[in-house]
């Protein structure tokens, strides 16, 4: 009892010091995504099956009864109409009177779809529950609905039933459920309408699997025993050889040979050279076992030896989900194979190590030299000592251990659900995996692989409802990913390497994808050809090449704000990546905390919040943004406070020329856009506020929010045609007058460090570049330039909540923190924000 509680205690203790898992460098949401995606149809539901066919540059995808044929340069355009392959009426009758939802399951789910032949693709559709498999003619892209073939074993019948199976010398191999109540699982070879080979139907064979994935592994090429050609099978199924307590669903892999005809007497048209073992992804450490096979994909390599397959798994700790992809080696995978059996012990009822003499020829083992030796000349030549011990005896004892023993990346938090794998040679010309996984809940994630470690280059939110990603394809030619789920499918570059805005961003990057062209001092597609030019440091991620440059740097727009004394204020810092960490300076001095508690750095909101700001805080504050010891400019802000609102005086700025006006009268359009986009969204949360009755607070704050950088048509200025109106006195000010905020660039003397607050936009100053205009029931100033950055004006009450991902409750947060330092007056939020 004492030491089993020590030892949970000490697991316990392990988990907590476990590091779990790596955070991915940058998080990339939706609306990031999509300016680099292409999507398709999201009207079609339920991409079950994706197939490259990079001859003919083409995609064909497999849906609820509908076959797509897409173009694979831009998957919006199809290459040719869709084939409809719907399951008639009376099948679907006859699916719901068997129970079936009418709704759901009733249709013809595509669930197989292959290269045939030359001329023709195979696929298999669940039918209504009849299963049916048909050719498809590509030259023309039609199926031939007269001549179905029976579908029965090559498809399950139930489209949420998994399913695996590959084509192979035009013979399907295939590993399904066998029958309507998809309770007899078989792997099996078919060619044509003919059943030639199956699995014993045993539970000892396979004991309610759940199919993953298949693959072809080409042995006999270079064999110096004379080895067959293999197939593997990748599954989860119901342990029997642990204690009923202990995991039951573990994950397996099997596998046939090719050349298998079966026995003479004994396992007639069955597989003699079916063995399986079990797949081991774990911590040991913890003792977490990855149980939970869901995704494997083969690394092809140029020699079958080098071939990998990496896998990705789910489990439970404690209360969250944790997700893990390992990585195996066929020559792993073969040394199990080749390893003792496992047995069942008939007087201790367990099963344990078989350790008698093994007969000969060796069961399970595929034809090869020896054999023929030997006299055996096929698997129908084999002694019945031997196919009856493969028949007992189908569960090798060891397990097929993971690479270096342990998961290559660990997530918790997340249930990944496929994984596929691209290997590229970086600059350096080493060859890297990088890993496309996807999740539950519709993101990808991005990782290189160093062998025994990784660095997760990105997660990209690819879908904005939260549905699985099912299905992944690449096409290496290319350079593009597909992502099927149950809302559509989409298409991604490899990389979108202009999201890296300076040299030392695209280096920390380790993207192999990527590189910094020093000659136009942007981060593109890596490309040898341009090798002398280009800087990658995927190993070592060493920034200091960039210096070789002279560091052209984007250096951000400063930010003038101009706030009433007492004002709370919230300068965000975005930083370059999830793994730096902020820096702030005011005045060219690095400031801390603790010297003012007046002013907090805020992980989760990743801003300087100020309350209450006095004329004290006015001067110039940079956000530095540091990682692995490289510190790049984030943000500068030069804020100026004013003893009290109603001394600011405005004044007519000078105008350098139409030019200019016309600029303006374009951003200005873009912003009132957004803006009133915004006022409607921030309305109804505020009216949802107002009904909750929550309590609002005066003071209000200020804070910069990004605004779409590539505006429409400007549709909200009224006369945006008339001069006059941009430059009205009155739109200085919001309504209520406690506010006056100047947009524009300033210079920051950030390296000295001793910016004079004191001459910057003081009442009555002229100001240098023309404040913009603001419509007065708007709660924004203005945008500058082409970075369009606006400043936000937001009432605490208000209830404001913009797409930064960590700025989601920022109203909450602050709310919270500010309530804790002063009682505040209610007033009526309505009053100050519209
Ligand atoms: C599906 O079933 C529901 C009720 O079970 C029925 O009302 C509906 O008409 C059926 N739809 C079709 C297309 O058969
Ligand atoms: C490919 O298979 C289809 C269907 O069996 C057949 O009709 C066709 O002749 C085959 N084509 C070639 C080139 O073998
Ligand atoms: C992960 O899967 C578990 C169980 O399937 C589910 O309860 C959980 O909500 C999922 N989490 C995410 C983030 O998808
Ligand atoms: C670098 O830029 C110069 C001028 O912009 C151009 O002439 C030259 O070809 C570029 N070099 C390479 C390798 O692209
Ligand atoms: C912002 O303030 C700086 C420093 O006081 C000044 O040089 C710059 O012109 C100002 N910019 C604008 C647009 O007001």
């Amino acid at each position: 009892m004492f030491p089993s509680c020590f030892f949970v205690l000490a697991l316990l203790l392990r988990a907590e010091a476990w590091e779990w898992g790596l955070t991915p460098r940058k998080t990339v949401r939706y609306h990031g995504v999509s300016e680099v995606r292409q999507s398709w149809h999201s009207g079609v539901s339920q991409v079950m099956t994706l197939t490259l066919d990079e001859n003919r540059g083409a995609l064909y995808v497999g849906a609820r009864e509908v076959i797509f044929s897409l173009d694979l340069n831009n998957i919006g355009k199809e290459l040719r109409p869709p084939i409809i392959w719907e399951a008639p009426a009376d099948k679907k009758l006859e699916c719901a009177q068997k129970g079936k939802s009418n709704q759901t399951e009733c249709f013809n789910y595509i669930r197989f779809l292959e290269q045939f032949n030359q001329t023709h693709l195979v696929t298999c559709g669940t039918y209504a529950f009849q299963p049916k498999c048909a050719y498809i003619e590509l030259s023309d892209f039609t199926l031939d609905a007269e001549n179905l073939e029976e579908g029965k074993g090559k498809v399950p019948y139930d489209p949420a039933k998994g399913h695996t199976g590959l084509i192979l010398d035009g013979a399907l191999y295939s590993a399904t459920m066998n029958n309507f109540l998809g309770t007899e699982p078989v792997i099996q070879r078919i060619v044509g309408q003919h059943n030639l080979m199956k699995t014993e139907y045993l539970a000892s064979w396979l004991n309610e699997p759940n199919f993953v994935s298949s693959a072809h592994i080409p042995e006999s090429v270079g064999s110096e025993i004379g080895d067959d050609d293999k197939i593997y099978f990748f599954f989860t199924e119901r342990a029997l050889e642990y204690d009923c307590q202990s995991e039951q669903v573990v994950s397996r892999v099997a596998r046939i040979c090719k050349g298998d005809l079966g026995g003479a007497r004994t396992l007639q048209r069955k597989w003699t050279s079916f063995l399986k073992a079990r797949l081991l992804c774990s911590i040991p450490e913890l003792q977490l076992n990855f149980n939970l096979l869901k995704s494997v994909f083969k690394l092809e390599a140029k020699e079958w030896r080098s071939t990998h397959f990496y896998a990705a798994f789910q489990a439970r700790w404690g209360d969250s989900p944790v997700s893990a992809i390992c990585q195996y080696s066929i020559q792993d995978i073969q040394k199990v194979f080749d390893g003792p059996y496992k047995e069942y012990r008939e007087q201790s009822q367990k099963w344990g190590r078989y350790s008698d003499s093994v007969p000969s020829p060796r069961p399970g083992s595929c034809v090869t030299n020896w054999h023929r030796n030997h006299g055996v000349y096929s698997s129908l030549e084999l002694p019945d000592n031997t196919l009856n011990f493969v028949k007992k005896h189908p569960l090798m004892d060891d397990s097929v251990m993971s690479t270096h023993m342990r998961p290559l990346l660990v997530r918790r938090g997340a249930n990944f659900t496929t994984i596929a794998v691209q290997r590229t040679l970086g600059l350096d010309r080493e060859p890297y995996d990088i890993l496309f996984i996807g999740t539950e809940n519709g993101w990808v994630n991005k990782a290189v692989s160093f062998g025994s470690t990784v660095h997760i280059i990105e997660e990209l939110q690819v879908f904005d409802k939260s549905y699985p990603v099912h299905s992944l394809a690449l096409s290496a030619r290319k350079s593009l990913l597909f992502v099927g789920s149950q809302s559509g499918l989409v298409q991604l570059p490899f990389a979108d390497c202009s999201k890296y805005r300076s040299c030392a961003d695209c280096i920390l990057a380790r993207d192999p994808y990527c590189a910094w062209n020093i000659n136009i001092t942007r981060c593109v597609r890596a490309d040898q050809r341009y090798r002398p030019i280009l800087l990658q440091d995927i190993k070592d991620s060493d920034t200091s090449v960039c210096e070789v440059q002279s560091q052209k740097a984007v250096k951000p727009f400063v930010k003038n704000i101009t706030v009433g004394i007492g004002t709370n204020v919230v300068l965000p810092c975005q930083l370059s990546s999830n793994l730096a960490q902020p820096i702030w300076t005011f005045n060219g001095q690095d400031l801390e905390s603790d010297q003012d508690d007046s002013v907090l750095f805020d992980t989760t909101l990743q801003a300087l919040v100020i309350l209450g700001v006095g004329t004290h805080h006015s001067g110039c504050y940079v956000c530095y943004s540091e990682e692995q010891g490289t510190q790049l400019t984030a943000e500068s802000y030069q804020l100026t406070v004013v003893a009290s609102p109603s001394l600011i005086l405005e004044s007519r700025a000078p105008l350098d020329g139409l030019g200019l006006v016309w600029m303006m009268v374009i951003a200005l359009g873009a912003v009132c856009l957004a803006l009133f986009l915004a006022v409607v969204y921030l309305r109804r949360k505020l009216k949802d506020e107002l009904e909750k009755g929550s309590k609002s607070m005066e003071n209000t704050l200020v804070y910069p929010i990004k605004l779409p950088s590539q505006p429409k048509t400007p549709k909200c200025l009224p006369s945006a045609d008339s001069d006059e109106k941009l430059w009205d006195p009155s739109s200085f000010y919001y309504s209520d007058g406690s506010l006056k905020i100047v947009p524009g660039h300033a210079l920051c003397q950030n390296s000295t460090g001793s910016s004079s607050p004191s001459g910057n936009g003081i009442p009555g100053q002229p100001l240098p570049s023309p404040p913009l205009h603001s419509p007065n029931h708007m709660l924004l100033a203005g945008v500058r330039g082409s970075s369009s950055n606006g400043y936000i004006r937001l009432t605490l009450g208000g209830g404001v909540t913009e797409e930064h991902p960590q700025l989601g409750d920022l109203n909450e947060e602050l709310r919270w923190k500010l309530k804790q330092r002063q009682a505040l007056p209610d007033s009526n939020p309505e009053e100050s924000s519209v």
